[in-house]
């Protein structure tokens, strides 16, 4: 039997007595990117963050890999962390501003993997050179990169954990058009290149169009509909 890679079931979340979702479900299959669009208020980055473990539903599952990520325990949720990652909205708030990008893209290799630390030098390098950053970029703080890099290396940060699922929250929306469009191709061929499936909210159905699909669109914490969506390839940011 076909079983998606993550599965949301009947989600509801209530902030106080604001009811923010409800019974949101869908699934995302392997490799897959399932769009998110609504406008602002309308949940959205609160469906990512429960997906992310990062916020707790009020009622619903969300199964991924078949484990039932509410059910887990700490130990559990420790060996599933790395699979599941975010890209935040905001560039500048996406990593430690005290810390130098060096220090940033090997951090997760450094809590999760057991290597040296010529291993980790080396394989920093490939991972920047994998999202296009050069070496002088490493010795710098976060301040000190534009947008674009700084979600760069974010993605570099990421992908050092060979992440299964990325909830990626509006990654693009605050850099320039030229840029936006790099990081999304960027963003296609990590997908490409490990069968990564994502998650990707935005309030623009023209980015949306060219990277999803499929479309789901929420209106007050209410999934309205899922359309596949036809447009990918017109694009030419396909994965194939
Ligand atoms: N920690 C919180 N405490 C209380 N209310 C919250 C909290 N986080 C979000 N909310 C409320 O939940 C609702 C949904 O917020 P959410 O951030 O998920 O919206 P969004 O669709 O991501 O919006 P945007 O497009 O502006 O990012 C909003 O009304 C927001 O004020
Ligand atoms: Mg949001």
């Amino acid at each position: 039997m076909h079983s998606p890679l993550i599965d949301v079931q009947s989600l509801s979340k209530k902030y106080g007595r604001q009811k923010v979702l409800n019974e949101v479900s869908f699934s995302i299959d392997e490799g897959k990117t399932l769009g998110l669009f609504g406008i602002s208020g309308s949940g959205k980055t609160t469906i990512g963050k429960c997906m992310m473990l990062l916020e707790r539903p009020t009622s619903g599952n969300i199964i991924f890999q078949g484990n039932n990520l509410f059910k887990m325990n700490k130990k559990e949720v420790f060996r599933i962390r790395p699979r599941l990652q975010m890209i935040f909205q905001h560039p500048e708030t996406s990593l430690n501003p005290k810390m130098k990008v060096f220090e940033s893209i090997a951090e997760p290799l450094v809590i999760y993997k057991r290597l040296s630390k010529s291993e980790i030098r080396s394989e920093v390098m490939r991972l920047i050179r994998q999202v296009g950053l050069r070496p002088e970029h490493l010795d710098r703080y976060p301040h000190q990169l534009s947008g674009g890099e700084i979600q760069r290396a974010v993605l570099a940060r990421i992908i050092s954990l060979e992440p299964r699922f990325v909830v990626a929250d509006e990654p693009t929306s605050m850099l320039d058009a030229s840029v936006q469009a790099q990081i999304l191709r960027l963003m296609m061929r990590c997908q490409k290149d490990s069968d990564l499936a994502y998650l990707f909210i935005s309030h623009d159905l023209d980015v949306l169009r060219a990277v999803c699909d499929r479309i789901a669109y929420i209106e007050a914490g209410s999934i309205r509909s899922i359309e596949v969506n036809d447009d990918k390839k017109a694009w030419g940011i396909t994965r194939t």
